[in-house]
């Protein structure tokens, strides 16, 4: 192959398989990883000593409300980005499957966190038990919801409790989609999406 046809076969090669921006592959990771580590954490929170419950539901809520933060970001960068569009083979239900697990996955980032956060500023002792960022610094409740009537604030931190709850099955449901459809596309299709989105 002479170096014209090589460069001209490189950009075909780059035109088919286009990537995610840097941006977007560090802060998928980055949230995937905390969330991934935050389910751990607090699922494995009842079957610690005692002792243990606290710092480790403290670390949960720190590290929840960076996941909120990092999501922020980017959705800030979804929405001013175009993300590389899906192979032109694909089959419709396949892409739109995909587009809707994605939307979801962006709703979950942001809900479950901001559930979290309700529900903790509903928790009874909230003020006896100001919330600290790692440890680090100082984060507030959710001033409105903290103020509220006891009783009230007693039904509230059940319900957004078991919501914080049932939005965890949905993740976990919309997670076992996205990875099998990664998968799916990476062993059975051998059309990789991964690479795409890999560092
Ligand atoms: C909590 C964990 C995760 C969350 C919240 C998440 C969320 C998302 C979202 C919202 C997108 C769409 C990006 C966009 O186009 O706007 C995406 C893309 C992607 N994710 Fe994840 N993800 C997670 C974990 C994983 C894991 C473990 C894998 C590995 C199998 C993975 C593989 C991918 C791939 C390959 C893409 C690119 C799809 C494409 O090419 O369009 N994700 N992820
Ligand atoms: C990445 C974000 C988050 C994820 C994926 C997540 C996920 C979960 C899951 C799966 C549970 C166990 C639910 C159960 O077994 O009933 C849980 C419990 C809990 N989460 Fe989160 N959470 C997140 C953020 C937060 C935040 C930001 C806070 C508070 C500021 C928080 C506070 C709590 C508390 C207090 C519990 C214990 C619930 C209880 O047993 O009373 N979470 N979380």
């Amino acid at each position: 192959m002479n170096t014209h046809t090589q460069r001209l076969a490189n950009q075909t090669h780059a035109l088919a398989a286009p990537r995610y921006t840097r941006t977007a592959i560090a802060l998928h990771w980055l949230i995937a990883l905390l969330i991934i580590g935050n389910v751990v954490l607090a699922l494995s929170a009842d079957s610690l000593p005692d002792d243990w419950v606290r710092p480790v539901i403290n670390t949960h809520k720190s590290i929840g409300i960076t996941v909120l933060g990092l999501a922020l970001m980017r959705i800030l960068w979804r929405v001013s980005h175009k993300p590389p569009p899906l192979p032109r083979e694909f089959p419709s239900w396949e892409k739109v499957a995909a587009h809707v697990a994605h939307f979801v996955l962006y709703f979950l980032m942001i809900a479950l966190p901001l559930s979290g956060w309700l529900h903790d500023s509903a928790w009874k002792d909230a003020a006896t038990h100001p919330m600290r960022l790692f440890d680090l610094f100082p984060w507030p409740r959710i001033g409105y919801v903290m103020n509220l009537e006891p009783a009230l604030k007693e039904t509230l931190h059940d319900r957004f409790g078991a919501l914080h709850t049932w939005l965890g099955y949905a993740l976990y449901a919309l997670l076992a989609m996205h990875i099998g459809g990664a998968l799916k596309h990476e062993w059975i299709d051998r059309k990789s999406v991964l690479k795409r989105m890999v560092p």
